[in-house]
């Protein structure tokens, strides 16, 4: 029997794909030479705003800089917790120059911003979750970066040891579903990561690879709908056996750079 769910109103910064590219290769779902409709990744990114505010979220939007292809990936721009801005430091260098873009609008929105000393992709690598941060290192965040925002925000950063280039950032990997519960895929993680979720999240939805492959794990939830890649089948049916109502929206073009639906997605909490 299916719980009853209840879904929570929330605020997204989001990035219009208006100078979206794949102009070189930071991961292994990123080929130069794959040409990539600009006309369709506009039309899917628009779908995903319409269905946002359809479902009550309030989106707001940062300019997009030219020269700046991935900008659209606003998770990566920083962790947002209690209306305190814990900002990014890009491991690639071509995606550092973000940073500054975003600071800009959390600054003019009347945040104060706080630079990290340590490589650090804000929500693509920091995943709050009820009382804790889940945080991913291996590919981009460091575990200094993991200290760091413990330090700051006060909150218990665990730390997860992910180990499959294709889910180099956590938010491929895993996405939250309510405070007590996450869905992720098991074998992006180490061992040792494995059994740290496994004791967390004892009702955790499990993904498989081909879930994963199709970016469903880079799924958005308010508490009920989950925002989620059409063909995410399995897993989508999953979310359903539990209470869940999916909401596919197709972000194909944007597999191409390696991101889905919650890395196009920065939630101001
Ligand atoms: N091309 C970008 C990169 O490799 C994609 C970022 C995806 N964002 C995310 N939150 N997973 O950095």
């Amino acid at each position: 029997m299916p719980e009853t769910r209840a879904p929570r109103q929330r605020r997204f910064l989001v990035c219009e794909p208006r100078h979206f590219d794949v102009q070189y290769a930071i991961n292994p779902w990123m080929h130069p030479d794959v040409r990539v409709d600009l006309d369709l990744a506009r039309n899917q990114w628009q779908t995903l705003i319409g269905a946002y505010r359809a479902h009550g979220h309030t989106v707001e939007s940062v300019e997009p800089v030219a020269g700046l292809p991935d900008m659209v990936f606003a998770a990566n721009s920083a962790l947002v917790l209690e209306g305190r801005v814990f900002g990014s430091l890009f491991h690639a260098e071509q995606r550092r120059p973000e940073s500054t873009a975003y600071d800009t609008w959390f600054k003019a929105a009347g945040f104060d911003v706080h630079r990290p000393e340590s490589v650090c992709e804000g929500e693509g690598d920091l995943v709050p979750v009820g009382r804790h941060v889940l945080a991913g290192t291996g590919f981009r965040t460091t575990w200094q970066a993991h200290r760091e925002v413990q330090e700051f925000f006060g909150v218990p950063v665990i730390t997860l040891q992910l180990v499959d280039p294709y889910f180099y950032h956590l938010d491929t990997a895993l996405f939250v579903l309510d405070d007590d519960t996450v869905a992720y895929y098991p074998d992006a993680f180490s061992p040792g990561s494995r059994e740290v979720l496994a004791r967390l999240y004892p009702n955790a939805v499990l993904a498989t690879r081909e879930d994963a492959l199709a970016f469903g794990l880079n799924s958005v939830s308010d508490g009920l709908h989950v925002f989620i890649s059409p063909t995410a089948t399995a897993l989508a049916d999953r979310l359903a056996d539990r209470g869940y109502v999916p909401v596919p929206v197709d972000l194909s073009e944007f597999h191409k750079a390696g991101g889905g639906i919650k890395c196009c997605t920065q939630e101001i909490r």
